[in-house]
């Protein structure tokens, strides 16, 4: 089933900020429109400044870009990492945001 903005669901960050968002949306769009923003540098998946750890719901974003393809293996082990200005959410997830953190969840 093809989701579009009218359906909505939450996003969670970290130790349980929990963010609505429409399908469709962009994951970065969420989190700004949230106050919670995720750290970035060019908005266009080349720094790699916006990685996010997807602790559930991957099934729930859009596919890796060809920009993630090339930036997140050199930021980060594992295929649970994503570009936060790179996908399109279209149900629940739940993610810890690049910092310290992301490098201590296995
Ligand atoms: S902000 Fe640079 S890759 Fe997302």
């Amino acid at each position: 089933m093809k989701l579009d903005r009218r359906h909505t669901f939450t996003v969670t960050v970290g130790e349980g900020h929990v963010v609505t968002a429409c399908a469709g949306e962009r994951l970065m769009e969420v989190m700004d429109r949230a106050n919670a923003p995720v750290p970035f540098s060019c908005r266009g998946g080349a720094c790699g400044t916006c990685a996010v750890r997807v602790t559930a719901g991957m099934e729930n974003l859009s596919s890796r870009t060809d920009n993630e393809e090339i930036i997140v293996p050199d930021i980060a082990r594992g295929d649970d990492v994503r570009l936060a200005c790179q996908v399109i959410v279209y149900g629940p997830v739940t993610l810890v945001v690049h910092d310290e953190r992301l490098e201590s969840v296995t």
